[in-house]
């Protein structure tokens, strides 16, 4: 619910806005986690800022375009910006910071850095911007009002099952020599498609039925810093000799496509079977190589979806009402738990491939 302090600062105006601004904070701190501030509403063809990070995989290439499509369609003004890839986390402050100047009242963030953004979303409140996370969590500030994503716990355990599946349909019984490969460490969802997945995966660790050859286990020793494909590749290299010059791998945990093509480029330059490999985006070259019987798995997480919804979520804003919410206890960002939308992710596999692409005129054709 909102409060009546919060609609009073929300109606206030932006000098009385900067001066309240830590009251804003500490109301919105000490509230339940459905706050998601100050929707008074604004002009239909107000400025909506969209800060997207590096082009690390075709979901955040195609999220740009649906954005300026879709905010304009609604008759907002869009201000786009991607962070480049060797500057990103000072790129994105740029950026964020040059929205709030323009006016923005909508800041919707796929962050670079997710701890690395709290001087420019409080600088965004104070402007009296809604500041929307998309994708990835911001973390370590009170001044994020809404998340929405796919349900990333979800793609993990999807993924943990997915390997499983994949290993057992090569051997009925274990044990199963696995590696496991996780995210940037710098992304909030790295961990919690690591956690879904080891949900599943750790049980059968524990009880000797999965062996991780390498003994790496835990997050720190398998993050691929900027999600980048010859980081993996180096990673797998590096595996390979130390582990497996005679021992056989029967899978790996990948938390995306990019990363699994890469690990898959590795396997096959040393010469190897390829192991099963999970992934996640359902990438044009990822969906190829599961329908040639390589990569085994992917996640769909359909982008215009995902935009749709942020959209939405933004035009509900508009109007001064509070966006739809269905998730209020599973991302506390280290200050508050911030209000989410989540969408269920949906695993796909060669079987499952063409029902799963059918309404997707780019993927559909591949699956044929
Ligand atoms: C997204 C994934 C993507 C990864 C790398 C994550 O935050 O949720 O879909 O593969 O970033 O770009």
């Amino acid at each position: 619910m909102r409060t009546s302090i919060t609609r009073g600062i929300a109606a206030a105006g932006a000098v009385v806005l900067l001066t309240l601004g830590t009251a804003c904070s500490n109301e919105r701190e000490g509230s339940t986690g459905t706050d998601g501030g100050d929707a008074k509403g604004f002009a239909k063809d107000s400025l909506v800022g969209v800060a997207l990070p590096a082009k690390t995989s075709e979901n955040w290439v195609l999220a740009g375009d649906l954005f300026t499509n879709g905010l304009k369609e609604a008759g907002f003004k869009a201000d786009v910006q991607y962070a480049g890839a060797s500057t990103t986390v000072a790129d994105q402050q740029a950026q964020i910071s040059s929205m709030v100047t323009k006016g923005a009242k909508v800041i919707v963030i796929g962050a670079t850095d997710a701890s690395q953004l709290s001087t420019q979303v409080a600088q965004a409140k104070q402007a009296g911007a809604t500041v929307i996370a998309y994708d990835r969590l911001i973390t370590n500030t009170p001044d994020v009002d809404y998340y929405i994503a796919f349900d990333n716990f979800k793609v993990g355990q999807l993924q943990g099952q997915a390997l499983l599946d994949g290993m057992k349909a090569k051997k009925a019984k274990g044990p199963w020599t696995i590696e496991l490969f996780s995210g940037s460490p710098d992304d909030n969802n790295s961990k919690v498609f690591f956690d879904g997945a080891m949900d599943v995966l750790k049980p059968l660790i524990d009880k000797g039925d999965i062996v991780v050859g390498s003994g790496q286990k835990n997050i720190k020793q398998t993050a691929i810093q900027g999600w980048k494909a010859e980081n993996a590749q180096q990673r797998m290299d590096s595996l390979l000799t130390s582990t497996y010059s005679k021992k056989k791998l029967d899978g790996v945990l990948s938390p995306n496509d990019t990363l699994a093509r890469a690990i898959i480029t590795s396997v096959k330059g040393a010469g190897k079977p390829v192991p099963v490999v999970t992934g996640q985006d359902s990438e044009v070259e990822s969906v190829k190589s599961i329908m040639a019987g390589e990569q085994y798995s992917t996640i769909n997480k359909d982008t215009r979806k995902l935009v749709a919804e942020t959209v939405n979520m933004v035009k509900s804003l508009q109007k001064g009402d509070k966006p739809e919410i269905n998730d209020t206890k599973s991302y506390d960002n280290g200050v508050k738990v911030v209000p989410a939308y989540l969408l269920p992710p949906v695993i796909v596999t060669k079987e499952t491939a063409a029902e799963a692409y059918a309404n997707d005129p780019k993927l559909a054709p591949l699956t044929k």
